[in-house]
């Protein structure tokens, strides 16, 4: 630690010969992540769903870290063709997976489907995710200490899981509510897949993290440019910049202290900001019977077996 005992990017240990997959890497949280594990030599790749956003946003970080070894790949959670060749394609490239940072995320968006017809939310949160990390298990099973790590929220407080309207197909969709859910998930996920980690012998663990409320691109569709400009200085008292926000995320990744199902967030006042510390999620998320509900329902949707 520094002397302060905050932890912060000086806490990051050197990654060399490490290979991150960062889901969602071209922007806020996971730019941030990505700009950490290049800066402390990673080899890390850039899973992004637009190849231009993401070849500009290397280009940035090129120019932060030269000697930055970033590999662009196309990956759309919203396509399971595409996460499939995603994996298929890394499989080809890698050998060995040290972390995979399922970072990427939509949030409170209008009703609507993938294109395997799943609920836009949960399918991008959760499923698409819950299907990469199952095709990602026998490279994972090959890298000895490695970690998988899921980006919750506040929001899995607000989160109901309801298996017999998992995706709203008898109604009562509202944004907030699916991407509580959504949110909810990531962590049953994490504490069911750290369960079966360990019971299958894995040399392997799932960590999740949240970072408070932090300034991205998450939340550009829901208010015009022109309100959230006036709204800023108001939110800067809630609000914390992107790099910040992206070291609870960070730290389950490289912490070596970390531990299979740990859950990492902001230290300040109602988890909204600060440096990352060890939280706690709420009871339902450790609930047995529903998390084993969602990895069979999980399974189901996606047609994705562990
Ligand atoms: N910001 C916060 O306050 C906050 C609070 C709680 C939790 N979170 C979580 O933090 C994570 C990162 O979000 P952020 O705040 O950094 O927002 P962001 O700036 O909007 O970044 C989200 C990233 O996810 C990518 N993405 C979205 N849909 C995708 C898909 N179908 N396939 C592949 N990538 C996709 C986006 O790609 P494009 O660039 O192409 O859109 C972008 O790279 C999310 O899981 C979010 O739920 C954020």
């Amino acid at each position: 630690m520094n002397s302060t005992s905050n932890w912060t990017l000086t806490n990051v240990p050197d990654l060399t010969g490490k290979t991150i997959i960062v889901t969602g890497g071209n922007s806020g949280l996971g730019f941030h992540a990505v700009e950490a594990f290049a800066s402390k030599n990673a080899q890390v790749i850039m899973a992004s769903r637009n190849a231009q956003k993401a070849e500009q946003a290397k280009l940035q970080l090129l120019q932060l870290i030269p000697h930055a070894k970033i590999d662009v790949m196309k990956l759309d959670l919203t396509d399971l063709k595409s996460v499939k060749s995603f994996t298929v394609e890394f499989k080809q490239k890698y050998s060995q997976l040290h972390v995979l940072l399922n970072n990427a995320g939509i949030m409170m968006v209008p009703y609507s489907k993938t294109k395997d017809g799943l609920e836009m939310q949960l399918g991008t949160n959760h499923l698409g995710h819950f299907a990469l990390t199952a095709q990602l298990m026998d490279i994972i099973k090959a890298t000895p200490k490695s970690r998988i790590v899921n980006v919750s929220s506040m929001a899995h407080k607000a989160g109901v899981m309801d298996f017999s309207n998992l995706q709203y197909e008898n109604g009562g969709y509202s944004p907030f509510k699916s991407y509580a859910r959504s949110k909810l998930a990531n962590l049953l996920f994490t504490y069911q897949l750290d369960s079966y980690l360990k019971v299958n012998n894995i040399d392997c663990i799932a960590v999740a993290a949240h970072p408070g409320v932090s300034d991205t691109h998450l939340f550009d569709h829901i208010a015009p440019k022109w309100v959230q400009s006036l709204l800023r200085p108001l939110m800067q008292l809630f609000i914390q910049p992107a790099d910040m926000g992206a070291l609870p995320e960070i730290r389950a990744a490289v912490d070596p202290q970390a531990q299979g199902a740990d859950y990492y967030g902001p230290d300040g006042f109602n988890e909204m900001k600060g440096y990352p510390i060890k939280v706690q999620s709420n009871q339902l998320s450790h609930h047995k019977e529903t998390s084993f509900e969602l990895w069979k329902a999980s399974e189901a949707l996606t047609g994705v077996s562990y």
